[in-house]
């Protein structure tokens, strides 16, 4: 037996209902509800025939920036070890300045003190009455370069104003004890041979090592 709705429809022979369509209740037949919109054209993309050629799009400049950076990097790192790994096998000694040289004869110096090696060799030669001795020109306070003052007759440290008499002996200021002399000896010529590779020192409270053999040549 017919439900009410069937009878309804079975009446208006020119309305067709699809199977799975949904009549609202109290709605006529005849009035369709409204259609589903369109699906987006992107919610679905056809799958590529078989046998196309896909082209891939062409990577952004940026990529390519980063991939030369990050090469760069790596082949500059690598370079760079392998030069150290040379270096390593390189003698370093005979890129360091010989602590041994000649300063001349005796006879080229006059009594007193003479700076001219003191930008070379960091010493100055210093001739007395009767000896010759080379003073290593280092403030023993903390290691400056003093100054010579002709006119005061005595060594001045610009740093925190040490000062050392003619023959390097400290006396004012905190440096605690006289600079060192290095060792000085004759050559097969006769001219002074120093090292300053050899130092004699003074330390405070003892006994000095200026008098030691190889401290001064004497004249
Ligand atoms: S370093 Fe010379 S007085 Fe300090």
């Amino acid at each position: 037996m017919d439900s009410p709705i069937n009878q309804e429809l079975s009446a208006n022979s020119d309305t067709i209902v699809q199977p799975g369509e949904i009549v609202a209740a109290g709605t006529p037949a005849s009035v369709p509800l409204p259609a589903k919109p369109p699906l987006p054209a992107t919610a679905k993309t056809p799958p590529a025939p078989v046998g196309a050629v896909v082209e891939s799009a062409p990577d952004p400049p940026v990529n390519k920036m980063r991939r030369r950076i990050v090469w760069a990097s790596v082949t500059g790192f690598l370079v760079t070890c392998f030069l150290m790994f040379l270096r390593f096998f390189l003698p370093r000694s005979i890129l360091e300045p010989s602590s041994v040289f000649r300063v001349g004869y005796p006879s080229d110096y006059a009594l007193g003190v003479d700076t001219k090696w003191q930008q070379q060799y960091r010493i100055w030669v210093d001739k007395t009455s009767d000896r010759i001795f080379v003073i290593y020109a280092r403030c023993t306070h903390l290691g400056c370069t003093p100054d010579w003052k002709p006119s005061e007759n005595k060594f001045k440290c610009p740093c925190h104003g040490s000062g050392y008499d003619s023959e390097g002996i400290n006396f004012e200021g905190p440096a605690p004890r006289p600079m060192d002399r290095a060792h000085v000896e004759l050559d097969a010529e006769g001219q002074i041979l120093v090292d300053i590779g050899r130092l004699y020192r003074w330390p405070k409270g003892e006994k000095d090592e200026f008098n030691d053999p190889g401290a001064y040549i004497p004249l």
